[in-house]
Order: structure tokens, then C-alpha cells, then sequence
């Protein structure tokens, strides 16, 4: 996934748009960046390998009123000078988000051609058959439509044409692309955000449009003209920074209390929930997401049975989207993303939604094509997450799951009374838990002895599993130390020979029906050397040598206890990443939002 960004406007401002705009979009990929300003009639060209902070070192202020810009995730080709965008070709310079499936028989066609390529990349090919379009048609509405019908895949383009001076066109396939406008000012980017310090007059381009964007008038091309419609954002302009601490992942982290507060409050009366959309007419719910967001539904499906005595099944959306699902109008398709824009889990909700089964989101970013396509929407009050492991948003899209268990074992009388006072009691203490366990707990030590290894086992029963496939993503993906999950009875049937001695493995314990099976797990492990670390419930703990390290977490109604059990290893990740050197808040490979498939 990659981010784009575009502007006509005020000489002074194009190139500082650009690039602050490309820092908003950096969670969309950092491998590289560019930008092409128009200046004297000519295109300027500017590329930088890595960060944006790289790509602004080289840039002197310009005087241009019209210019684009791009930050990519490296999809067909390497990071490089060469394969980061603008590409040009003819007179074609453009900026694009997403992936041509078709390019390598429309490279091999317009080589046939006598068109020559200097890059890996299939945004390349998408540039010079646009300009083959171009070149056939002298007009450039026309070779934009021809290049739809031929082009495959997903695309948000920012196009400039050299003969067209102070134009620019936009076209849009399945990645997200909206305009913005001020008096007279046009701007296009990958995500409202990223322009909304400018503007708050936003146009979602639909699928398949094309827009002009021109002397202050943005003409959009559907099957026929079309009017564009313009809406007002209604988002606090949330400047994110890191209020002293030293990455976002901590900030956010640390915020947590609050994001739980924010979210649960709406959803809460003194006696039940209130503005939950009527669910207990599903007779079964699919949970459909990727990463986090996947795991959150394992907990769901964990809670919702539990306590709803529905069925649930957990799907991750990239094989969702292609398999033979099993659903009728009595099943709810329930899609998780903070980002709201994950291409695989936005795919899965169109399928469903094409099936004219009902559907309800579950999302971060309310301006988000998810949050817009689905039926019904609870969003969660994470704010904006800027670090691109995700530790509020998750936590929050873990209330919501326990809401929504809650609204259904309430509508279906499954609840005593005396139980439900409990549950919310327990909403009620639950943000001063987190943020009493967020000052007390100290996972320094444990992670100073593990740092080093490069093979750790996350184990746990039923709901704890859930939540140490979780623990496991985590420490992955901001530590690069490869880890497991394992459901703790499964172990012995294979993965146990691959521990040794001093073998860090960490064992969640707080389900008070099973945990003497996990502790025989963990005694399996200890006896073949495992260095063993066990995060347990103060209810559960007790002095024993099954565990040479513990982590006490407070208890609460198990609806709501999987909210504090993640706590411990989302700090516990964060500490071994530091002490590993690595860039926390933008590891290597990563995006924040997976906006391909
Ligand atoms: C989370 O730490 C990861 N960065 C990643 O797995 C993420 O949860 C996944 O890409 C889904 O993103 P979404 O919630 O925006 O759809």
C-alpha cells in the first residue's frame, strides 16, 4: 500500500502540501518517496530511498502551483530511486496506490510497441500505456477511459499531463481516493487526513471515477459528466505527537485507559447497553479481518459463545474473500480494521454485502471505505494510531467484541441480574485497572533475559490462546524475533522439540476452569529446560516452581479480562524491541494500512 497526494493551488504552498502531506501518509509505507512539481511548464522530478524527512532534504523552496507526490511500499520492485514514483512516460507523469495484476502482458504488448521500461515496477507500465492511450486519443478523458477498460487490479492515480499545464486527473479502482477544496485551492490524496489541516470539503470519488481537477472546478467522469458531491469531514484536526514520550507505540499504549473510557461510554446505561444495533436476530456471525484485527475476533468468537450462545466463526479476510462461505440472511458478517481500508477485509465486506447479507463494521477511522460501506457501524474512540503495531485500537476493538456479548446475552435473557450488575461494575473499574497496571507493572528485568533469543513460545488455553497469537504478532513485528502461539495442550504434539534450554516461554493463565491443565503444559516445557514466564491472575497465583518469572494481572469478569491480559506483553514487546535497537514505530516491511492484497 502506498500513499498519494496532490494540490493546485498557491505557489508558495504546492511543495510544503506535498510533503507534509506525504508525512500524514507515511503510515501507508516508507521504503521511499517523491514528488513532480510543475514549474515554468516543466515537470521537476525529486525521489529519496526511506523516510519523507529524506525526500524534504532534498527539496529548495519552488514557486509551483500544481505538483504530486507519492510514498510507497514496495509492492514489484525493490526500494530504489528507480522504482519509487512519480514514473513518467511520454507525457504522462503519475503517482499511484495500489497494484496492476495485468502489467507484465501490457509490458510485454507495449514492448512489442517499441516502448521502452527502466523499472520493475507495474505503476511503470500503468504510466506509459496511459500515455499510449494519450498519444492514440490527443485527449486525455478519452485515453483514461480506454485505460480503465484494460487496466486490471486496484489503482488511486495522481496524473499529470505535460500539455496540459495546471491539470491534474485522478482516477480511482478499489484503492481510496479523495479530493478536497478550498476557495482556491484542489487537493487529492489516499486519505482525508493527510489534507485536513487545508480542507474539510471532501469528495470520496466513487469506484471507476475519473475527476479533472482544473481552475478551481473539479470535473468528475463516470459513465457520463457527473456533479461532484462534497461532504464536510467532521473529524478534530488530531496533530498527532508523541507529548513526551519516546515512541508513539508507548504514547498509545499509555493511552489506553481513556481509549477503553471513550469507547465503552456510549455503548453503557446504568442497567445494560444502549446504541448497539439489534443483533440477537442473527442465528450465526462471521468475524472476518486481518492481523489484530483477526485476533480480536478470536476473542469475539471466544465471549460471544460464551455468553451469547451464538455460533462464531473467525476468518482471516484474505482467504474469506476467495473461499466458499456458508451464510444466509440469519448471519451477521461482522468486519474488524482500525484503518478501515485494508484491501482483503474491504473485499470480504463487498462480498458480503453483494450477497445481500447484513454486515457491521468494526472500525477505527469512521471516514474510512469500510466504515462507509458496511450496514451498520460501531466504531471504536481509539483517536488516531500512528504506530504501525497497533495496541489502543486493539485493545478498544476488544471492548467493543465484549459490548456486543454483552447486547446479545442481555437480548436473550441469558444474564442474572447480579451477574450484569458485575459485568458493569467491572466496565466501570476498567480504566483505572489498565492505568493502575500500566504504572505498576515493570517488565525490564524479563525482557533484559530474553532479548537475545530468537525463538520465543507464547502458550495459553481457550481465551489466553486467543490473545498469545496477539502477543506473539506483537513481539514479531516490532522486535523481529520470531515467536509462536500455541494452544498449550497442543504443544506436545510436535512444536516442544524445538525447545531447549533457556528457551523463553511465556504462558498466559486466567481462566480458573482450565488452568491447572495450562500449568502441566508449562511444567512439560520447564522440565525440558524452558526458561518459563508465566503471566497470571492475582486470583491464580500462587508460589510455585512452574515459573521462574511471573507478571501479575488484576482480575475482572471475563468478558472483560482479555483487555487486561494483552497489557503485559504489549509492554513487554516494546521493551525487547528497544533493547533490540529497532525502529519501533515504523519496523522494517511494514505499513500501517495493507491497502493491497
Ligand atoms: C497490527 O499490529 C498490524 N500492524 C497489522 O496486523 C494490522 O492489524 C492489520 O494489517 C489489519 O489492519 P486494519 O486493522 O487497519 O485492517
Amino acid at each position: 500500500m502506498c500513499g498519494i497526494i496532490g494540490y493546485i493551488g498557491r505557489k508558495e504552498k504546492t511543495l510544503p502540501v506535498l510533503i507534509e502531506g506525504l508525512k500524514a501518509l507515511e503510515y501507508r509505507g516508507y521504503d521511499s518517496a517523491g514528488i513532480a512539481y510543475q514549474k515554468n511548464n516543466k515537470i521537476n522530478i525529486i525521489k529519496a530511498v526511506g523516510r519523507i524527512s529524506n525526500l524534504e532534504e532534498k527539496i529548495t523552496p519552488q514557486d509551483s502551483t500544481l505538483g504530486i507526490g507519492h510514498t510507497r511500499w514496495a509492492t514489484h520492485g525493490k526500494p530504489s530511486i528507480k522504482n519509487s514514483h512519480p514514473h513518467q512516460a511520454g507525457d504522462i507523469t503519475l503517482v499511484h496506490n495500489g497494484i496492476i495484476e495485468n502489467y507484465v502482458e501490457l509490458k510485454q504488448t507495449l514492448s512489442e510497441k517499441g516502448y521502452q521500461f527502466h523499472t520493475e515496477t507495474d505503476t511503470e507500465v500503468a504510466a506509459v500505456f496511459i500515455d499510449y492511450c494519450y498519444q492514440s486519443a490527443k485527449n486525455m478523458i478519452s485515453a483514461l477511459k480506454k485505460a480503465q477498460k484494460r487496466l486490471k487490479g486496484s489503482y488511486a492515480f495522481g496524473i499529470i499531463n505535460h500539455k496540459e499545464p495546471n491539470v491534474i486527473y485522478a482516477m480511482k479502482k478499489e484503492s481510496p481516493l479523495v479530493l478536497g477544496k478550498t476557495e482556491n485551492e484542489l487537493f487529492l490524496a489516499s486519505d482525508p487526513l493527510a489534507i485536513s489541516s487545508h480542507t474539510k470539503e471532501i469528495c470520496y470519488l466513487k469506484e471507476g471515477s475519473i475527476a479533472k481537477l482544473e481552475n478551481n472546478k473539479v470535473t468528475l467522469f463516470e459513465e457520463k459528466e457527473i456533479t461532484p458531491t462534497w461532504t464536510t469531514l467532521n473529524i478534530e484536526d488530531s496533530k498527532a505527537d508523541k507529548n513526551g514520550y519516546e515512541h508513539y507505540m508507548l504514547k498509545e499504549i499509555y493511552e489506553q485507559p481513556k481509549v477503553i473510557e471513550n469507547t465503552i461510554k456510549p455503548y453503557l446505561t446504568e442497567n445494560g447497553t444502549q446504541n448497539i444495533p439489534d443483533l440477537h436476530k442473527y442465528h450465526k456471525i462471521q468475524i472476518v479481518a486481518c492481523g489484530s484485527a483477526y485476533h480480536t475476533g478470536l476473542v469475539g468468537k471466544y465471549i460471544i459463545e460464551k455468553f451469547a450462545n451464538i455460533p462464531v466463526e473467525v476468518e482471516i479476510a484474505s482467504e474469506y474473500r476467495y473461499k466458499k462461505v456458508f451464510y444466509d440472511k440469519k448471519t451477521l458478517v461482522i468486519v474488524v480494521s482500525q484503518s478501515g481500508e485494508t484491501a482483503d477485509t474491504l473485499a470480504s465486506l463487498r462480498k458480503a454485502n453483494q450477497d445481500g447479507i447484513d454486515t457491521l463494521a468494526i472500525v477505527n477511522v469512521i471516514t474510512s471505505t469500510i466504515a462507509r460501506e458496511a450496514k451498520y457501524i460501531l466504531p471504536v474512540k481509539a483517536g488516531t494510531e500512528i504506530a504501525v503495531a497497533t495496541t489502543k485500537a486493539y485493545l478498544a476493538q476488544l471492548s467493543m467484541f465484549s459490548l456486543i456479548a454483552f447486547e446479545l446475552a442481555l437480548k436473550n435473557n441469558l444474564l442474572s441480574e447480579k451477574e450484569t450488575e458485575d459485568i458493569l461494575y467491572s466496565y466501570q473499574t476498567l480504566p483505572k485497572q489498565i492505568k493502575n497496571l500500566l504504572k505498576n507493572i515493570n517488565v525490564k528485568e524479563i525482557s533484559e533475559k530474553v532479548y537475545k533469543h530468537n525463538d520465543i513460545f507464547f502458550l495459553g488455553r481457550g481465551i489466553d490462546y486467543s490473545i498469545c497469537t496477539e502477543a506473539s504478532l506483537k513481539l514479531k513485528e516490532i522486535s523481529y524475533i520470531h515467536s509462536e502461539a500455541y494452544a498449550a495442550g497442543e504443544l506436545k504434539h510436535g512444536t516442544i522439540s524445538l525447545i531447549e534450554e533457556n528457551t523463553p516461554v511465556f504462558s498466559l493463565i486466567t481462566d480458573k476452569d482450565i488452568y491447572e491443565k495450562t500449568i502441566s503444559n508449562i511444567k512439560e516445557v520447564k522440565a525440558r529446560g524452558a526458561n518459563s514466564i508465566a503471566i497470571i491472575t492475582k486470583e491464580l497465583d500462587e508460589e510455585s516452581d512452574y515459573y521462574d518469572e511471573k507478571i501479575i494481572v488484576p482480575n475482572t469478569h471475563t468478558l472483560l479480562q482479555p483487555i487486561l491480559n494483552i497489557i503485559p506483553f504489549q509492554l513487554l514487546s516494546y521493551e525487547i524491541a528497544k533493547l533490540r535497537g529497532c525502529d519501533i514505530d515504523k519496523p522494517k516491511n511494514l505499513a500501517k494500512s495493507v491497502t493491497v492484497e
